[in-house]
């Protein structure tokens, strides 16, 4: 049997969640291992942030291709190189079509910066604003399956923080990013055993 299931990981921007399952990776006894990283965006950070892991990282960027669909097939022939069982999703601002959703279907997961349903459909700072306008007194951060549905597949793992009366979007968002570094490594960990033990 395998020890490890092999991950893609999606970027935009930072990287701050890859690196957090970059970390992770590095235990000898994490049941994962990052075999590709691909940002659309040439500059991301996240893109360093592989490479100095000495991890492969491609940048496919969707200006290049006439479709969206064009886009995801080059990301999807890239991956095919690898043995990849698990895609992640991490900061990575693109809505993929059903093409992609439906290739990867059951294997596709992506962290969103709220406790689903709460702040559904929104993205960045805008989460963040969302929850704090609703008057929320918690929020947090979901793990899920990537769907046709924009935020819409099934959790996977949640982590709560408080929201506190003077936060602004911005202090918000960074305690709810402190969580997001633990909880991605812990839902990758969970479903890594799962496909490792057949359960
Ligand atoms: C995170 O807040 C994530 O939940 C959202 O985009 C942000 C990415 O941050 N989808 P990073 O690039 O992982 O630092």
């Amino acid at each position: 049997m395998a020890s490890k299931i092999g991950l893609a990981v999606l970027i935009s921007g930072g990287g701050s969640n890859l690196q957090a399952l970059i970390d992770a990776c590095r235990d000898p006894a994490y049941p994962a291992e990052i075999r590709l990283v691909i940002s659309n965006i040439a500059d991301a950070y996240g893109v360093e942030r592989a490479k100095k892991a000495g991890i492969p990282a491609l940048v496919v960027s969707h200006k290049d291709f006439a479709s969206r669909e064009e886009f995801e097939q080059a990301m999807i022939t890239e991956m095919e190189k690898y043995p990849i069982d698990l895609v992640c999703q991490a900061g990575f601002m693109r809505i993929l079509t059903p093409l992609f959703v439906k290739h990867w279907e059951g294997r596709l997961i992506n962290i969103h910066p709220s406790l689903l349903p709460k702040g559904k459909g929104t993205h960045g700072l805008k989460v963040h604003t969302k929850i704090l306008g609703d008057g929320e007194t918690e929020s947090g951060c979901t793990i899920h399956y990537v769907t046709e549905g924009v935020d819409e597949g099934d959790i996977i793992l949640q982590r709560s923080v408080p929201v506190l009366s003077d936060d602004t979007p911005e202090t918000l968002a960074a305690r709810v990013l402190e969580q997001e570094h633990i909880a991605y490594p812990e839902a990758v960990k969970l479903l890594a055993t799962q496909y490792l033990t057949g359960k």
